[in-house]
């Protein structure tokens, strides 16, 4: 009987538990034996895992997080802890591992496959969106959604108090998150990787500034600056601190953090790890190796998991261009 071994790695996403169901029911649709291993490599590093069956991922689709537990694993890293984890894929005679994670856990597949025959199979899981080869990765859009619940909830009370914030959202070095965020919100400022050089920051902040006093002098209530993290050198506090010190500006700092890798995955997340569970299974049926299974343009799609790695994946320029040409605009308007 084909056996199929199993793995969420990384920083978890809303929708790991819907890609765990279905490759589990799809497992037992073929007639595979299914074993998911915990806490992500470490688990097959320490040997913990358990036979996955129906009742085991009943109820398990609307919740965040990963019933296989997740973590980042130093020691996959190192020239000793590929060799362990394929020993142990040997011991339990499994014939394919599949992996629900970012860029990092597939990094570790292929550690894994230079020591190990099996089939190796990856599937995009991040709510960063920063791998080539799926248009969406899985909990991208419930990341998404709840930073811009977050901070339609921040407006309120940033045009009550007629206040400048700062809002940080995740995104690792991408910016899919901020763009996304930052249109969906009406942000009048994103500043993230795709228009803003972290080696010299002083254009965009003297941009800002412009942007921000245009914008007391026409009396709008609030003004929310969707900043993508990692990016400004100091990160949203030294932010802060310039507009005060350079332009006597006071602004509110929040910072969503792990909010946006929480709570219950927004239907998007749940169809697209559920298509993409079954697609990973189906793969292992037609003996597909070293690829990562994505859906571009509606289509699933197999992508070898180098490419998916190693390719860039920017994000859609019309986002970009469109927040710059409301930015434009906006300034032609009121400089009038
Ligand atoms: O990759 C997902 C992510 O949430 C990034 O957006 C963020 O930079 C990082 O993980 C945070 O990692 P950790 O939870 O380990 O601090």
């Amino acid at each position: 009987m084909t056996k199929i071994a199993l793995l969420t790695s990384g920083g978890d996403a809303p929708g790991m538990n819907a890609a765990i169901r279905a490759i589990v029911h799809s497992c037992q649709h073929h007639q595979y034996e299914c074993i998911g291993f915990f806490h992500g490599y470490n688990g097959l590093l320490n040997d913990k895992w358990q036979t996955l069956i129906h009742q085991d991922v009943s109820n398990v689709l609307q919740f965040g997080g990963t019933l296989l537990k997740s973590a980042r694993c130093p020691a996959m890293c190192t020239p000793d802890g590929p060799k362990q984890a394929a020993n142990t894929l040997r011991k339990h005679q499994i014939d394919a591992l599949i992996v629900i994670g970012g860029d990092g856990s597939f990094h570790g597949l292929e550690a894994i496959k230079a020591h190990w025959q099996g089939q190796v199979i990856g599937l995009p899981g991040t709510i960063d969106n920063d791998l080539a080869g799926s248009d969406n990765t899985i909990g991208f859009a419930t990341a998404v959604t709840t930073a811009t619940h977050a901070i339609d909830k921040i407006r309120d009370t940033a045009n009550a108090f007629e206040r400048v914030f700062i809002v940080e959202v995740m995104g690792r070095h991408s910016g899919h998150i901020a763009f996304n965020v930052g249109l969906a919100t009406g942000a009048e400022a994103i500043l993230s990787f795709e228009n803003c050089d972290p080696t010299n920051t002083a254009p965009q902040l003297a941009q800002l500034i412009a942007q921000i006093q245009i914008q007391k002098q026409h009396n709008h209530e609030s003004f929310v600056i969707v900043l993508a993290e990692n990016l400004w050198p100091g990160g949203p506090e030294a932010l802060k601190t310039q507009l005060a010190e350079q332009a006597g500006i006071d602004s509110a700092v929040c910072v969503l953090g792990h909010i946006q890798r929480g709570g219950s995955p927004a239907p998007e997340d749940r169809l697209l790890a559920t298509e993409l569970g079954l697609a990973a299974v189906n793969a292992v049926a037609s003996h597909r190796d070293q690829v990562m299974i994505g859906k571009q343009g509606n289509q699933i799609q197999e992508v070898p998991l180098s490419y998916a790695i190693s390719a860039a994946k920017p994000v859609d320029g019309r986002w970009v261009e469109a927040h710059s040409d409301i930015l434009t605009e906006y300034l032609i308007k009121h400089r009038e």
